[in-house]
């Protein structure tokens, strides 16, 4: 059984402490998914690994099939979904390249992306509760595995998600301090909330990779986000290499999310 389906973001189109056992390339209604899934064992636990941006890092955050992306795990029969997202950092707290986050709301702000499994089509109008977005079970196990790992993480925090692919500009991240985001990235939504209308349990792990616009003085260079994106990759292979057991202890019959 696989314990859990990692979604990998910028930085992160591979786990090297991955044992590749196969990869499965998968049709869903909704198209193709962003790769083939990588199947493997990390920390002893049959885990699936999906680079969200293809395995060339090609895909823009606006161009993710996130549909076929989330249909394709959910094919696989997992039920638990961890995500790897690259964010700039907004508020005090949250500036330092490098740093972990478990974020535990969000605030979406993308537009014109394939967004709900619940379109017209749908035989019914149905709705979904999203007044958590992320599952409280897995940010749990992930700070716990943080801890065992001796790796500081913000242990939450408001992701707000944008349409990308260029930055915000120093007004809208002002904007989005002023609606309480505490990071900003382009891929969290609609990832979450179609987890979410699959019933699956979803979190996060964000890494800080830039200071977000006007937050410091000058410009965004790529140069410098490729280096936290390095460094902060590193963190996030290990983090995982501690929560999944734990992951794996966590009853999927919980009645929370
Ligand atoms: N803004 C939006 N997305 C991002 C950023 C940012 O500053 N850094 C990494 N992903």
């Amino acid at each position: 059984m696989i314990t859990v389906a990692i979604i990998g973001g910028s930085g992160l189109t591979n786990l090297k402490n991955l044992r590749i056992t196969r990869r499965e390339v998968v049709r869903t209604p909704y198209g193709e998914p962003s790769a083939p899934m990588v199947h493997g064992e990390l920390a002893g636990q049959q885990v699936v690994f999906l680079p969200r941006h293809g395995a060339g890092h090609t895909i823009p955050p606006h161009d993710v099939n996130y549909r076929a992306n989330l249909w394709a795990i959910r094919q696989t029969g997992v039920s638990k979904v961890i995500a790897v997202n690259a964010v700039g950092g907004i508020t005090p707290d949250y500036l330092e390249p490098g740093s972990l986050v478990i974020p535990d709301q969000i605030v979406d702000y993308t537009w014109g992306r394939a967004h709900t499994f619940f379109g017209s089509e749908h035989k019914q109008v149905t709705h979904v509760d999203f007044t958590e977005p992320y599952s409280e079970l897995l940010r749990k196990a992930l700070i716990a595995g943080a801890s065992s790992a001796g790796l500081a993480v913000r242990a939450r925090g408001t992701y707000a998600a944008t349409q990308g692919p260029r930055f915000e500009s120093a007004a809208e991240i002002l904007r989005l301090e002023r609606d309480g985001c505490d990071i900003v990235g382009m891929t969290g939504m609609p990832e979450a909330s179609l987890a979410r209308e699959l019933e699956l349990y979803y979190a996060s792990i964000s890494v800080v990779v830039n200071p977000a616009a006007g937050k410091v003085q000058g410009t965004i260079e790529l140069k410098d986000i490729e280096q936290y994106l390095q460094s902060g990759m590193t963190k996030v292979r290990t983090l995982l290499e501690h929560a999944i057991p734990r992951i794996a202890q966590t009853a999927s019959s919980a009645v929370t999310v």
